[in-house]
Parts: structure tokens; C-alpha cells; sequence
């Protein structure tokens, strides 16, 4: 290719004027510095260009080197433990501070709300992290009209409940829900009952307690949880202090502590873990101790915090500076939402006929999750419902398999099916409030990764099977009397028509049912099983945790669980 000098010219000159244009005045320059705090150099230290991904890290002698001099960027130095400091390429030797060693008491929350006239008030400069938690559950609760129904019978909608209302049934163990529910929540009875939190302290679980938190040990994990787990750095007089993830954060008049634990579980560990009364009601956090998600890697917070990918800006316009929003966290929390569920939970069914029955095996697995399904609350439970139905559809009897007992509420108890939930249960296998003595834990949850396989036979007669698998945050009967009408989420509802029934099958089967075993070992007696799975036949869990004397399996109740207890 031939080009007239000119052009080639021009094209040079182009280029130079483009680079000049892109790059700051001494931006090829390497800027070298040193990090100090009060007792000499201090090793290890991020510093960064704020906003840009050129960074370096201290070397024992707190010595650094970085390149591109960025004169339009501030010079930033980030170490856990310290207020993020600010230089400059002309000012790169940084002095770190100590935070607060003190917690103060006497500090006045701030409003989480957006308010022109409190200028201080989060909302007013991160609206959109505002928007996610305000509609999340954290967002709300101190104020959950449900969470308060069951603490106190408040709900406003109903009649006052005689059951399930925690001051009529344990009114000295009142005090124990704001630790989580509302923990900035103070009392000069010290009896801390919810109903009366108002200001800052009704808004929950809010941003400034949450961005307080400047430790989270996790020695006492279970019998010390929510506010008293939790160590935090409250500021004196006029100052301002935030923890969190960033390592470049700034603003004028305050002081931002760079935070890697904000993006750990152990973050979460002391409200989403706790042993109650003596009951391990909440153990989200060692079930994720033990997942598969874990060993990946996985953090609380990379599945229910997940960046959005909307936000480039934490506080537009009022300092806040462009970022990349991959890296910009969510504040909306979705828990056991209709689309979380869906997309972690499959069930997969076929219909054999043999002889004169159907058998049905129904697999229901749990995948790409942190913890058991359900976790959190004790109470959340999910009911898997099997029915044959014959050609004029009426219901075929079931005659070998699982039944769901009374506690699947009048609409669905005695049908084929099978409750995965932690059930906290009294002699005749009725649900009791985690707050009174039971006589049996049984925790019959689907743990991450493992499939539980259940048969059911029904009658030749049977022409379509329809399976669902339902998700229940309540017991049924706590949620009925009450009206909460959204207590029931389908996550899957398929029909075999009889068409598509398999034929029998040859080789292994596997047997998931007390009656199966018996059956199958009269028929079988001579063949040769070696592996023990082949006879698991209770799909019961026990978690092993030490500090939940309550959290025994009965051995009584699980094999009574088929036949309706
Ligand atoms: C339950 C505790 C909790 C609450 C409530 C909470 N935050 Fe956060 N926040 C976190 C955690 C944890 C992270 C780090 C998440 C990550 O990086 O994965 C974070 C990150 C942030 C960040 C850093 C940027 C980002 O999004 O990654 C900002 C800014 C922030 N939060 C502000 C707020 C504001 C404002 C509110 C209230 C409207 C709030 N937070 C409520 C725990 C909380
Ligand atoms: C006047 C505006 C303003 C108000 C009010 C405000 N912030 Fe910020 N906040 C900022 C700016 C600006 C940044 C830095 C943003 C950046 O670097 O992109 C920031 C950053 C943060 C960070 C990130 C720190 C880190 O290291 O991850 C947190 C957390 C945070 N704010 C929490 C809060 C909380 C909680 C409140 C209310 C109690 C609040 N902010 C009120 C302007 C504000
Ligand atoms: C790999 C992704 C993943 C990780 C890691 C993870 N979760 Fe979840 N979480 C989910 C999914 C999916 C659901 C919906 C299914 C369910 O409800 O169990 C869920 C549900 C929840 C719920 C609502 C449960 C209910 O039914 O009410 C809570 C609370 C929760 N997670 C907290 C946590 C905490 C705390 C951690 C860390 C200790 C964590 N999660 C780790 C994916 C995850
Ligand atoms: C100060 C205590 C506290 C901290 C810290 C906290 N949570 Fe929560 N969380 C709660 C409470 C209380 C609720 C239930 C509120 C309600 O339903 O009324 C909740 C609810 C949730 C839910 C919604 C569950 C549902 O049923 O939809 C998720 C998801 C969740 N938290 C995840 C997290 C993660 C992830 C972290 C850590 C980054 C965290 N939480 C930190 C107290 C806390
Ligand atoms: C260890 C911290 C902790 C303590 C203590 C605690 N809770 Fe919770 N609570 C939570 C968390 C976290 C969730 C959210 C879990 C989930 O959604 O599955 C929750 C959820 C609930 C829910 C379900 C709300 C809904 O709308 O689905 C009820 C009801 C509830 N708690 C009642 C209580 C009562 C009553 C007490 C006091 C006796 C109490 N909790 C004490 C942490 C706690």
C-alpha cells in the first residue's frame, strides 16, 4: 500500500494528538511512597489510583511503587484497622490513623430515610441502595406484620392469636427477638419489645448499624447472636465512621474503613445462626459451613447480594464517582423468593407400571445454594404432593408410600407426599413455637447437591400422576386463622399423562420407603447388596451441632413420618 506523504503525516500526527488528549501530564511517570501508622512502616497496605484498578500493595518496609502519576485521581492507602487516608503523586507518603478504639454508647443512629432537611440521612445520597433494602426484608424487621403476630398477636388484620403469640405463651423470653430483628433498639426496662421501637430503631435491620459493625467473631457462634455477637466502633462527637468493602471510598468530614469481611459470611454469621430457648432455630451459617458452595468459595453475599449491574454510582452527584457496576453490590437481599427457589430447586418424576401398580419415584434435589432448603426461620417448610388420579379423575388410593401428615394442613394432609422442613413437633406431630418444649426435632431439609429420591405406588387404575412441590413460610395452621393468603408458593406442578409411563424397569431399583425395604427384601433375599445407600430408607439429616441440646432426631418419629403421626 502506497500512501502520499501527507496523509501518512496527518495520520502521525493524529495519533500523538489523541494520546495527548487521553493521558494526564506525567501519567508514565512512576510515583514511589511509603505507608506509616504511629508505629513505623505498616506492610501490606493497598494503594490505589481511586476508581482504577492500578494498584499496588506495601512491602514490609511499607514501600511501594506505582506507576502512572494520575493527577485527576486522588492517591488512595486502604489497611483493615484503618480509616482510608488520601495523597496525591505530589504527596505519596501516607499516614494511617487508628480507628476509635472506644465503641460509643451514647451514639445517635442515623435515618436511614431520604430527607432534605438531614442532610446526614443515607437516602439522601445512596437512593438507590436505599431503594433495594427498604423493600427487603432487613428494611423491615422491626415492622413485619407477621414477625409481630407471632411475637405478640399484632397483625392488626385478625383477631389477637391464643397460640403461637410469644408474650402470652414465654412472656419473659420477649427480650430476645430485637437482638436480630431490631438491634439498635435500646430499653430502659430492658425488656426490648419490638412493638415499641420507633425512629431510626423501627427501620430494622438499617445501614448505619449494618456499616458500624467493625468486627465479627465467631467463637460464640449460636449462644450469642445478632447485636450482642457483633463488635462495634460507634464514633465520638462530630466524627462519622463507615466500614465497608471498598478500599477507595471518600468523602469529606468522614472516615471509611476499608472492610474484606463485608464480603464473607462470617458477616452474616451472628443473626443468621441461633440456638433459642435452646433450640437451634436459625443455622444458616453452618449449614453453609458444611456445603458444597462453600468449599467453592462462595459467599452469603455473592448469591444475595449479587451486583445488579444497574448501578455505576454510589452517591450521584453527591461525590460519588464512577465504578464498575460488576463490582457494586446489591442491597435487596432475596431470600426464599418464588424465583430464588425456582432456580435452585428441580424435581424430576417418572411413572412405572408394573404389574398390577404404578410406581412413582419423584427426585427433588437442591443445587447452586449455600445452605440447606429451606433454611433461615424454622417454621419454612416444603410439602411435595403426589396424586394418581384415574380415568373419570377421582383420586387413586396410594398403597405403598409416604403420607402427609396433619400438619400439611386439612387441604393436603393423608394425600401421597413428603415435608422437607425442620419440624420442631409436639407427641401427637403437630407444629409447636420454637419458644415452647417439644417433643421432637425432626429435620428432614434437602442438603445442597443430594438428591432424595421417594417412591409411591398406586393402583393400576391410576392414569395421571400430577406432582407439586410447594413452598410454605408458615405452618398451615399458623397461617390460615391469620389470612396470610400468600403462604403457599407452587415452585413446580407437572402431570404424567399415562401415555408417557415407563415400562418396567430391569436391574436396580432403589427403594426409599419402609414398606419398599420390607417387600423388597422378602423378594430379593438372595441377591447380593453391598452398598449401604441401597437401604437408606428415612431421608432424615440430623445436624450435628454441639450447642443445640434439642437437636436430637427422634428415631421414634421419623419412621412413624410416613404413617401420619
Ligand atoms: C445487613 C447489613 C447491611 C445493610 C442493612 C446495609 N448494608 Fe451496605 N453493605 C453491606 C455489605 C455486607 C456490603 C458488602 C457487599 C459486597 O461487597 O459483597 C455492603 C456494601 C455497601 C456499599 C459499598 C458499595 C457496594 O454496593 O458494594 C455501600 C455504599 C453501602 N453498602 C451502603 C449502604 C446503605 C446506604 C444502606 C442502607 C440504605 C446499606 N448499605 C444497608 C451490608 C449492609
Ligand atoms: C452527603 C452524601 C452522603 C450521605 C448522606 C451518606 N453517604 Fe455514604 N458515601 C457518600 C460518598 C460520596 C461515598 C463514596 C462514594 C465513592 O467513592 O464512589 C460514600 C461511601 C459510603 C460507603 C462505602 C464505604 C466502603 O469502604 O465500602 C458506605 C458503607 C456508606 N457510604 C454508608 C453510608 C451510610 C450507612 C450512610 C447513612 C448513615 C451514608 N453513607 C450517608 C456519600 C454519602
Ligand atoms: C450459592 C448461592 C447461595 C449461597 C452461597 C447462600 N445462599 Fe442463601 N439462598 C440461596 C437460594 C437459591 C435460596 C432460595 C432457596 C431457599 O429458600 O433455601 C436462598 C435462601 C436463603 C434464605 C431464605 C430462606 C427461607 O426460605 O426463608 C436466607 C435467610 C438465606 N438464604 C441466607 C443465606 C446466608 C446467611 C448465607 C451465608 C451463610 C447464604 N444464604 C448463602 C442461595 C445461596
Ligand atoms: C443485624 C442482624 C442481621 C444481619 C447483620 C444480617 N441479617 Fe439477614 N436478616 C436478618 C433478619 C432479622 C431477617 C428477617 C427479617 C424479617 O423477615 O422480618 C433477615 C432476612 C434476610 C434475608 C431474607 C430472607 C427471606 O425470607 O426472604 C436474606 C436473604 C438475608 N437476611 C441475608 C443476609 C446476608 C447475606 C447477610 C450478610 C451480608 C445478612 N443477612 C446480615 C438479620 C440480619
Ligand atoms: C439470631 C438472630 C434472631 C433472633 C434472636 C430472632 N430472629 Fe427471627 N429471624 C431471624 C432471621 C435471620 C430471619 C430470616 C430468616 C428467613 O427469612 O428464613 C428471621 C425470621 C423470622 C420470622 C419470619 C418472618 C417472615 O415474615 O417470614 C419470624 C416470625 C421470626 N423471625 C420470629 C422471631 C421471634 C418471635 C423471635 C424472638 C423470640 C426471633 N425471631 C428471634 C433472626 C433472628
Amino acid at each position: 500500500m502506497h500512501l502520499p506523504r501527507g496523509a501518512v503525516l496527518l495520520f502521525v500526527g493524529l495519533i500523538l494528538a489523541g494520546f495527548a488528549a487521553l493521558s494526564f501530564p506525567g501519567s508514565n511517570r512512576i510515583v514511589e511512597g511509603a505507608v506509616t501508622d504511629a508505629n513505623g512502616p505498616v506492610a501490606d497496605a493497598i494503594v490505589r489510583w481511586q476508581g482504577t484498578s492500578n494498584c499496588t500493595r506495601t512491602d514490609s518496609q511499607g514501600r511501594y511503587r506505582l506507576l502512572g502519576a494520575i493527577r485527576a485521581r486522588a492517591l488512595i492507602a486502604a489497611k483493615p484497622g484503618h480509616p482510608i487516608v488520601v495523597g496525591s503523586a505530589r504527596q505519596p507518603n501516607l499516614h494511617l490513623q487508628p480507628i476509635p478504639q472506644n465503641d460509643n454508647d451514647e451514639y445517635a443512629w442515623i435515618d436511614p430515610s431520604p430527607n432534605p432537611r438531614q442532610p446526614l440521612q443515607c437516602g439522601n445520597c445512596h437512593g438507590q441502595i436505599h431503594d433495594e433494602w427498604s423493600r427487603s426484608a432487613h428494611g423491615n424487621s422491626a415492622t413485619n406484620r407477621k414477625f409481630l403476630h407471632l411475637f405478640a398477636g399484632t397483625d392488626g388484620a385478625s383477631a389477637p392469636s391464643k397460640t403461637w403469640n410469644l408474650l402470652e405463651e414465654h412472656p419473659l423470653g420477649s427480650g430476645v427477638c430485637a437482638a436480630c430483628h431490631a438491634p439498635t433498639l435500646t430499653s430502659p426496662d430492658l425488656d426490648y419489645d419490638v412493638r415499641l421501637a420507633r425512629g431510626v430503631h423501627a427501620h430494622g435491620v438499617h445501614c448505619d448499624y449494618c456499616h458500624k459493625i467493625a468486627d465479627a467473631p465467631t467463637d460464640k457462634l449460636g449462644t450469642r447472636f445478632g447485636r450482642d455477637g457483633y463488635r462495634l466502633a460507634r464514633p465520638h462527637g462530630n466524627e462519622q465512621i463507615f466500614f465497608g468493602p471498598l478500599d477507595d471510598a471518600v468523602r469529606a468530614g468522614e472516615s471509611f474503613v476499608y472492610a474484606p469481611f463485608y464480603k464473607e459470611s462470617r458477616y452474616c454469621a451472628s443473626c443468621h445462626e441461633g440456638v433459642v430457648f435452646g433450640v437451634h432455630v436459625y443455622g444458616t451459617y453452618s449449614e453453609w459451613l458444611e456445603s458444597p458452595a462453600r468449599r467453592q468459595g462462595q459467599q452469603c453475599q455473592d448469591c444475595h447480594m449479587a451486583p445488579t449491574g444497574k448501578m455505576t454510582n454510589l452517591a450521584p452527584g453527591q461525590g460519588g464517582i464512577e465504578r464498575d457496576p460488576r463490582t457494586l453490590a446489591s442491597h435487596g437481599f432475596p431470600g426464599g423468593t418464588s424465583e430464588m427457589l425456582k432456580k435452585c430447586l428441580e424435581v424430576k418424576s417418572t411413572a412405572t407400571r408394573r404389574g398390577k401398580e404404578v410406581i412413582v419415584m419423584v427426585t427433588t434435589q437442591a443445587r447452586n445454594v449455600g445452605h440447606r432448603v429451606p433454611t433461615g426461620f424454622i417454621d419454612r417448610h416444603l410439602v411435595l404432593v403426589v396424586e394418581a388420579l384415574n380415568e373419570r379423575g377421582r383420586q387413586v388410593q396410594l398403597s405403598a408410600g409416604p403420607e402427609l401428615p396433619p400438619r400439611a394442613g386439612p387441604t393436603l394432609a393423608g394425600r401421597p407426599g413428603w415435608i422437607f422442613g425442620k419440624q420442631h413437633l409436639d407427641v401427637r406431630g403437630r407444629p409447636v413455637p420454637f419458644w415452647q418444649t417439644a417433643h421432637a426435632m425432626l429435620d428432614t431439609r434437602l442438603a445442597p447437591d443430594d438428591a432424595d429420591v421417594r417412591t409411591f405406588k398406586f393402583a393400576q387404575d391410576a392414569a395421571d400422576i400430577r406432582v407439586r412441590l410447594v413452598y410454605r413460610r408458615f405452618w398451615a395452621e399458623v397461617a390460615a386463622p391469620r389470612g396470610w393468603t400468600d403462604n403457599d408458593v407452587v415452585i413446580h406442578d407437572q402431570t404424567i399423562a399415562r401415555e408417557s409411563f415407563h415400562e418396567p424397569m430391569i436391574g436396580r431399583v432403589s427403594f426409599h420407603d419402609r414398606r419398599d425395604l420390607a417387600w423388597f427384601t422378602n423378594a430379593h433375599r438372595h441377591r447380593c447388596f453391598s452398598r449401604r445407600q441401597d437401604f437408606d430408607t428415612v431421608g432424615t439429616h440430623s445436624t450435628s451441632y454441639p450447642l443445640d441440646p434439642s437437636n436430637v432426631t427422634s428415631k421414634k418419629m421419623s419412621a412413624s413420618h410416613d404413617r401420619q403421626v
